[in-house]
This record gives C-alpha cells, structure tokens and sequence, in this order.
C-alpha cells in the first residue's frame, strides 16, 4: 500500500470562523502542466463523476480542463480509466451515501489495474470525518482534495504520480478567487449554454446548511474578469451564460458595493449575448433595481428561483433565514409589478426539526399563494457540524414523508396548470441536446426555462426557433417547430 501525505486536513469548526470583513485576494493560477504530466497524460483516459450543483459541474468543467490539456481522453464508464474523480455533494446524507457505494464498485477498478489514480474532492472531502472515513475504509484513494484546492491540481496530481503517494490537500478556509483556471469549450459540458462563476462561498449560515462551511466565504470576481468571460463565451459561439453564486445579491459585497449585482447583470445583458440567467437568490438581499435590470433587457430571461424554505415564520426563524414569510411575498409582489411575465421556481424543506401540522400548513398556504412554475422539494437531512444538527427533534420520519407527498403532490398540481396554458401558443426555444429517452426529438428551453422537446435533429442544437406548443406535461411541453419568418 502506498504511503499517505496529509498536506493539509479540512477543519470545520476553522472554516465557520472567519472574517466577513476581510478583503478577497486574487490568485493568478498557472494552469500550465509540467512536462512530465504531459508525458504520463498521453493516451491515458480519465472519468469525472459529479454530484450535486451547479457550482461543482462548473468545478468539473475546471478538472476536465486540466486532464485534456495532459493530452487524456474522457470516458462515460469509470472501469477501465486510467484516472477516476469523484466531485462530491455534500448538501444531503444521501449523496454522500451515495459517494460511499460507488467507491466501493472504484475497488474494483483499482484491484483491476492498481495503477489506476482514485481521487475524491468537492464538498464531502470539505468535512474532517469524511475524508478519515474514506482513508479508512477506501485506502485505494490517491488523491483527495477539497473545493478550495482547483488552483493546485497539477501540483497534487504531481505529487502523488512522481512520489508514487496518496495525497490529502483540503485547504479549510480560503478568501482567494481564482483566475487563469483552464479554459477552452472542450471542457464545458455544453457548447450552448455556460455557467460563468461571480462569486463563491456563503456567509449566511442558514442552520440547516453546510455550504457555507464546505464552500468559505463569499468572496467575488472582479467585474472585468467575469466580463472577459462572457464576451468569450459570446465569441465562442454560446447562446447562453447563467452566472453562478450560492447567494448572487451578495456579490459585490465584500467590495463594499450593495449594489453590485444590478450593475454587474446590466454590463452582462450589454454584451448582447442572447440569454442570460443567474442563480441563486437570497430573498431578503434582492434589490429592486435587479429587477428593473431584468425589465429593461430582453435578453435576461424572465425566470427566477427563489428558495423560499418554509412559509412559516417560526420555522424561518430557526433556520436563521433572514426574512418573513410577509417580506418574501412583498418580494415576489414587487417582482411581478415589474414583469408580469415572470416564472417563479422555488426551494422548500419539509421536516425541519419539530416542524408543526400548523408550521406545514404555512407553507401550503404560501404555495397556493405564489403559484409556483417548479418547487424543489427536500426532506430536512440533518448534516453533521452544522446548527440544525444538533436540535432534537421529535417529528416521526413517517410525518415528514407524508407533508412531503402532499406538497409535492400542490407543487404538481400547480405547475401542471401553469404548464397546461402553454398549448396553443408559440414559445422561443433555445435547443440544447437530443432528447435521451427519444433520439428522434430535440430538446430546449423557453425563456421561462419550461423544458420543450420538438422532433428534429442535431442540426437544431445552438439555435434558437420558434415553436408551437401541442401538448404540455407537468414540467415539459411538446411543440412543433415554425418555418423560419
Ligand atoms: N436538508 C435538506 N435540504 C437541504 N438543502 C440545503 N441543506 C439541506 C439539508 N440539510 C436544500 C435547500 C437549498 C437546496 C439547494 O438544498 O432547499 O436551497
Ligand atoms: Fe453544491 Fe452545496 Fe452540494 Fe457543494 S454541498 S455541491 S455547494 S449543493
């Protein structure tokens, strides 16, 4: 068995303490690769599994960057690749039970070809238990490395081929924004849309949350920087960038600019590319004049998803949400005086601890009040380190799944209906893959971001068509493509 270099180990507790105040630095990372890496990379294969948001596709869009710089191939199996990294989620128990069980297949793989290089990194590897887990019990793991630790890749990937060592690298607290990370429309998952990073990290500490302990601080990119990549994107051919942050209003903020993100999205639509969206919002932070930004610019969609939680005070409370159910709907109120066209999407958890009949009717009856296009809905996990942890709660798990089904059971209901007002009429569709359960048919997004599948073929992925709604479903519609005016 190889030997293990504990470079550095998370630490939770560090990660939580940290100043807001402090001042982000930026960090020009030298995406070039040695040429010994160049050497090994030629001809190997590598395998990306990833787990949970946007913020760690994007992470894994970095990652595949790095690996066909060196030269690798991708593949779609993970049996038979040269190199394996799991980029984790660690935002509920089960996709981190998940990671456990398909570590166990990686043996597999390892035990084939123990020359094969195992990585884990992402958020679980952000939690000090989980990485003494998995050096416990998958000791065929070479590389762990946490969400802070993209701008050394190369330098542990070094590391652990020369040294022919395992290598744990989880920097806990990090104030730096990366840049110079590896580019290029290979490595993204779609040559359509793009995610384009604004900022990273939370520092909102919702009790039921590890993001702001996986993820740090909330630190931004410079304007100029985020801006270079759009126009980029815009040059590269892409229709469509959805910016990314755990909490878009703050960015800015460690600036000392409240005002930020309007300003930021209005140079983002003046590019002209043809669509923009971002995620995601925190109700209390949004600024109005985001949505007179999002009025004045066709070009940024008429969407937003708005984690609204839970509908009772008393829960917001306890999960230390920064707001009433009463502001979130004057929120909503003032959204829709502003675009009476706009589609809502929402967060809920249901079961937080000792969540009452009375404390879920709130919520029902907020739903019925806002009329949702979509909801996510989850069940309360409770996530070891963080305040909701530790509450004791007497809600029996049979209670929480039934007020799951009947919510779910609104949320349907409702986006059903809104769904159902579609047919008839003719949507933009912005068309991004062929369909994966029909190969004959081709499928996109409106600007309300309803799912639409058309038939037709790959020709139509970039494109942006009109089509006619036929037939709509509870979260996708079908259509027919119109000639061309
Ligand atoms: N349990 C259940 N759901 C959670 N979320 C975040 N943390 C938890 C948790 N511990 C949900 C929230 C958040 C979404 C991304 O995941 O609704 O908005
Ligand atoms: Fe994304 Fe949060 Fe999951 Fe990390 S823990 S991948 S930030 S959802």
């Amino acid at each position: 068995m190889k030997k293990t270099r504990l470079v550095s180990l998370p630490n939770l507790k560090e990660a939580a303490k940290r100043n807001p105040e402090e001042k982000s630095l930026v960090e020009k990372v030298d995406s070039k690769p040695t040429s010994f890496l160049v050497s090994w990379g030629q001809g190997k294969t590598f395998c990306i599994r990833t787990y949970g948001c946007q913020a760690n596709v994007r992470d894994s869009e970095i990652l595949r960057g790095y690996l066909l710089a060196l030269g690798m191939k991708e593949q779609e199996e993970f049996l038979g690749a040269d190199l394996i990294l799991f980029n984790t989620c660690a935002i509920r128990e089960n996709a981190e039970n998940h990671l456990y069980g398909e570590l166990g297949r990686a043996k597999e793989a390892y035990e084939k070809n123990p020359e094969t290089i195992i990585g884990v990194c992402g958020c679980v590897m952000q939690e000090e238990f989980a990485v003494k887990y998995i050096l416990h019990h998958f000791p065929f793991v070479s590389l762990i490395f946490g969400t802070n630790n993209l701008t050394n890749f190369y330098s542990l990937l070094d590391d652990c081929l020369e040294h022919n060592e395992n290598i744990v690298d989880v920097r806990s607290n990090s104030d730096l924004v990366p840049e110079g990370l590896p580019e290029g429309s290979q490595a993204r998952e779609s040559k359509v849309t793009a995610f384009v990073n604004i900022m990273y990290g939370c520092n909102k500490f919702c009790t039921y949350c590890i993001v702001p302990f996986t993820r740090g601080r909330e630190r931004s990119r410079k304007a100029e920087d985020i801006l270079a990549e759009v126009n980029c994107l815009k040059e590269q051919g892409y229709k469509q960038v959805t910016l990314l942050g755990q909490n878009v209003d703050a960015y800015g903020k460690d600036f000392g600019d409240d005002y930020a993100f309007a300003s930021l999205l209005e140079k983002v639509a003046q590019t002209g590319i043809e669509r923009v969206r971002f995620v995601t919002p925190y109700p209390s932070d949004f600024r109005v004049e985001v949505f007179d930004v999002m009025a004045k610019y066709k070009n940024i969609m008429p969407f937003l998803h708005l984690p609204i939680q839970s509908g009772s005070n008393s829960v917001l409370k306890r999960m230390n949400r920064r707001y009433t159910r009463e502001q979130y709907l004057e929120i909503v109120h003032q959204l829709r005086e502003r675009l009476p066209d706009v589609f809502l999407s929402t967060d809920i958890i249901v079961g937080f601890p000792n969540e009452t009949d009375e404390e879920f009717e709130e919520t029902l009856s907020l739903v019925r009040e806002v009329r949702y296009d979509a909801a996510y809905t989850f069940i309360f996990s409770p996530r070891p380190g963080t305040p909701a942890y530790f509450m004791k709660d007497k809600t029996p798990m049979e209670v929480k799944h039934k007020r799951f089904d009947a919510l779910k059971a609104l949320i349907d209901e409702q986006a059903t209906t809104r769904a159902n007002e579609f047919v008839g009429k003719d949507v933009e569709v912005l068309f991004e893959k062929v369909s994966e359960k029909d190969p004959s048919r081709i499928s996109g997004y409106d600007p309300h971001n309803k799912l639409v599948h058309v038939k037709g073929d790959a020709s139509l992925i970039g494109q942006i068509r009109k089509v006619h709604i036929t037939e709509s479903h509870t979260y996708s519609l079908l259509g027919e493509l119109m000639d061309e005016d």
